[in-house]
């Protein structure tokens, strides 16, 4: 008996599957390395939560003529279900130019081709860049995800200034910071809890 609790309980358990995205391709990204600290503290610190990296650099640039009834590329089909099979998304989110760079837009819309597989999942959005953290770029992101219809965590807010001393990343773009690791933790704290939230709901 005792042990069909248990198994029961494990069962309950599952960790919670999160897709890491990170809008930036360059090798020293600071928004990449809020991905690896997430990871992390998905080991440690954040307990119930399975972070995978999805690097996003082999992808294509959108383009409709590459779909063949309903069926796509190798690397756009590889990246559309890894996407199914998580639960939520965080997003590291780089500020271009107020909004999110090409290679996370690319991504977002291969993604949103019917049918959508961003729809119904909870997201989290954090960034690292100049002198708001990318916050004006979050804003945008937000706003593609209406369509999309991805639920974003609203609380905690997370933006870094990697610019302003004292450094926020080493030279190989890890994060440094303990005050920013701690914020990362209660950002995959509340992407959790509103992932768990979402799927009693469903
Ligand atoms: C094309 C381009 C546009 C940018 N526009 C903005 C911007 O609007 N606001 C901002 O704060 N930083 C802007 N930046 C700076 C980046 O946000 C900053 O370099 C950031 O560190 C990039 O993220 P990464 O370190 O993950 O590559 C821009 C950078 C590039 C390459």
């Amino acid at each position: 008996m005792a042990l069909a609790g248990t198994a029961g309980a494990a069962a309950a358990a599952a960790p919670v599957k999160v897709a890491a995205i990170c809008g930036s391709l360059r090798q020293g990204s600071f928004n990449r390395g809020l991905v690896r600290s997430a990871i992390e503290l998905s080991k440690g610190a954040v307990e119930g939560i399975q972070i995978e990296y999805i690097d996003i650099a082999p992808l294509p640039m959108l383009n409709t003529d590459l779909e063949k009834q309903g069926t796509f590329p190798p690397e756009i089909e590889a990246f559309r279900q890894k996407i199914r099979e998580a639960d939520s998304v965080l997003f590291a989110s780089p500020e271009y130019n107020f909004s999110v760079s090409p290679a996370m837009k690319n991504a977002l819309d291969w993604a949103s081709r019917p049918p959508n597989m961003w729809g119904g999942k909870a997201a989290a959005i954090v960034s690292a860049g100049g002198t708001l953290g990318g916050g004006r770029g979050q804003f945008h992101l937000r706003h593609i995800g209406v369509f999309l219809d991805l639920h974003f965590i609203n609380k905690p807010e997370f933006f870094l200034n990697a610019f302003q001393p004292p450094a926020k990343f080493n030279d190989d773009g890890d994060l440094i910071d303990e005050d920013a690791k701690n914020r990362l933790k209660q950002v995959l704290l509340s992407l959790k809890d509103f992932t768990l939230q979402l799927q009693a709901k469903s």
